[in-house]
């Protein structure tokens, strides 16, 4: 491919969730244009099988890069554990994925525990299993899957007691453990932040992978000579294949953002 530092940098979620890693990638780099795809209507793609999380994967590939993008960022843990490498293979452009921060945790605690929240696919992933293997095998890993809470923020539930109810449930056993790092897993809670925040308090520290993937974005560029040296003076688009109204929600006062609804 021939690409050249005017094309978009495209980034894909199961859903709304990526937008954390967007807003990171946006502030860094303002000068590059960003297409965002939203692929809410699959969401969630944490309880699929392996192969319908690639296929899934592949056909958000294929849409961005009929967008003209020059490298494509997977917003999302649970398609970047299951479906990076096959990405990599099949296709020319450049792909930065999204891990659990597990091994940044893993040197921080002082408890020598760890907790990680994310998807059922994150966690049971070859990827996952062999990142944990290469952290300080005294820190011990408390996994939990953050089944629903996908499912409530997609459908504008944050604030509900049902996420309340969910949230305890998880983190309570960890703080029983005495974790002292919480992992983010999934792109999707950065935005439960301040619920998690009331349940646990600021004696935990929490972790997300957002700021360094947007790093890596720019390194990665600038290695291949592809950083746009103008300011960007076209839209930032994001393509949403359901109801948009979280998303408009998400991106209140950002400008220069065009959202398009529609099926893809
Ligand atoms: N944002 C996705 C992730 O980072 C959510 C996965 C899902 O749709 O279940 O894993």
């Amino acid at each position: 491919m021939n690409s050249s530092e005017k094309q978009p940098i495209g980034i894909f979620d199961s859903g709304i969730g990526g937008t954390s890693i967007w807003k990171e990638i946006h502030s860094l780099l303002p000068n590059e244009q960003t297409i965002y795809l939203s692929d809410s209507f699959n969401a969630p793609y944490g309880q699929k099988s392996r192969q319908k999380i690639l296929e899934l994967s592949v056909k958000n590939t294929e849409f961005l890069l009929k967008q003209n993008c020059k490298i494509i960022v997977v917003a999302c843990n649970t398609a970047t554990t299951n479906a990076i490498k096959y990405l990599r293979s099949s296709y020319d452009v450049p792909f930065i994925g999204i891990e659990p921060a597990i091994k940044p945790a893993s040197i921080l605690t002082k408890s020598k525990k760890i907790g990680i929240l994310a998807t059922k696919g994150t966690l049971n992933s070859e990827l996952f299993e062999k990142t944990s293997s290469k952290i300080d095998q005294e820190v011990q890993i408390i996994e939990q899957i953050g089944e629903g809470l996908v499912e409530l923020i997609e459908s504008n539930q944050i604030n509900s007691p049902k996420m309340d109810e969910l949230l305890q449930r998880y983190l309570q056993p960890m703080l029983k453990e005495h974790v002292d790092c919480l992992v983010l897993g999934c792109t999707h809670y950065p935005y439960l932040i301040p619920k998690i925040k009331e349940i646990v308090g600021e004696s935990l520290k929490i972790i997300d992978s957002g700021e360094a993937v947007a790093r890596q974005t720019k390194n990665i560029l600038q290695q291949l000579n592809l950083l746009s040296p103008h300011p960007n003076s076209k839209e930032n688009v994001f393509y949403i294949n359901k109801d948009k109204t979280v998303l408009l929600h998400i991106l209140k006062g950002h400008t220069n953002v065009n959202i398009v609804q529609k099926q893809f």
